[in-house]
């Protein structure tokens, strides 16, 4: 099936193209939905403008056709969904690091399917980077170290130094979000299951590396991110409100720019179950057992479920 089905247009260089004339719908006709797919295993993230008419269900009808819709983890569905995480500024969250959707699973999802709700007059834009071209760009001798690099992965990790988020705001998701603590151990490089091609695994669900000194690892980390991240590897998307963006998360990190002050941003995300990585050397991710934690300074409120939503999903 081919592109040339699609009203397709690049946003920039190396990632990121918009389709227009398409209504996105569970009844999508075949033809069009797999030239889709095929454009989002090339493009890494794809952006539909004027997706107004779809409303939760309808955005979970869409998403079906990807495959298995997941829920989120930790955090709470929107009520009245099967799988829905509604992101709400006015509660606190804001996902403002480079990331990798629910890396700390060890199947965590391939694509997220992200609906623009209500968007500020300005600011609020949402940056992804292309994390297979990422591996292309290392030099070779870095390519092959990172080729036998493994990380740790967890959603238990120091929110505070990452994220800009008031006291009680940064409590309460702590207390949801890693309600259960999850993690995983993955390649730093993974092959893509449907391209073959390898893409970087990092993102602010790192912990560290795999046998390393702490110190060692933060610098090799910071080495590799900064080959995800350069500008020429990212494209950027001023979000209207019924925009809908579909990102391969198998092959891109993404970071929701912070900069809108108190003006109210709701977007909706459903996420589709995806496999286990597999490195270069075809060994497969492990989920860790992690025992039964009890955090009693953070145990207060149980309905902090329902006033949270999660700023780094
Ligand atoms: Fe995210």
């Amino acid at each position: 099936m081919s592109e040339a089905l699609l009203d397709l247009h690049p946003v920039a260089g190396r990632i990121g193209a918009e389709i227009r004339e398409v209504r996105l719908s569970g009844d999508l006709g075949k033809e069009t939905f797999s030239a889709i797919r095929q454009a989002l295993l090339k493009y890494k993230v794809l952006f539909f403008r004027g997706q107004q008419h779809l409303d939760d269900a309808g955005q979970e009808a869409f998403a079906k056709l990807w495959g298995n819709p997941v829920a989120h983890p930790t955090v709470p569905v929107r009520d009245g969904t099967g799988y829905l995480l509604e992101l709400d500024s006015a509660h606190g969250g804001r996902a403002n690091s480079w990331h990798t959707d629910v890396t700390f699973d060890v199947a965590y999802p391939q694509s997220s399917i992200l609906r623009a709700v209500e968007i500020p007059a300005y600011g609020g834009d949402t940056v992804w980077a292309n994390t297979a071209q990422a591996y292309l760009d290392l030099p070779p001798a870095l390519r092959q170290l990172a080729d036998n690099l493994w990380a740790l992965h967890t959603n238990d990790y120091d929110y505070a130094s990452r994220f800009n988020t008031n006291e009680a705001g940064l409590k309460r998701y702590r207390e949801v979000f890693t309600s259960t603590i999850y993690e995983a151990e993955h390649p730093v490089v993974r092959v893509h299951p449907e391209t073959g091609e390898r893409t970087l695994v990092l993102g602010h669900f790192v912990k560290k590396l795999l046998g390393y000194p702490t110190a060692d690892s933060e610098h090799l980390l910071k080495l590799l991110d900064s080959y995800v991240t350069r500008l020429e590897n990212t494209v950027r998307w001023r979000w209207s409100p019924g925009d809908v963006a579909i990102w391969d998360n198998r092959a891109t990190q993404h970071y929701a720019i912070n900069d809108y002050g108190d003006q109210r941003r709701v977007v909706r995300r459903v996420t589709i179950a995806g496999d286990v990585p597999v490195s270069v050397d075809g060994r497969r991710s492990v989920a860790r057992e992690v025992p039964e934690k009890t955090r009693a300074a953070d145990a207060t409120g149980k309905d902090a479920a329902t006033t949270t939503t999660a700023v780094a999903s």
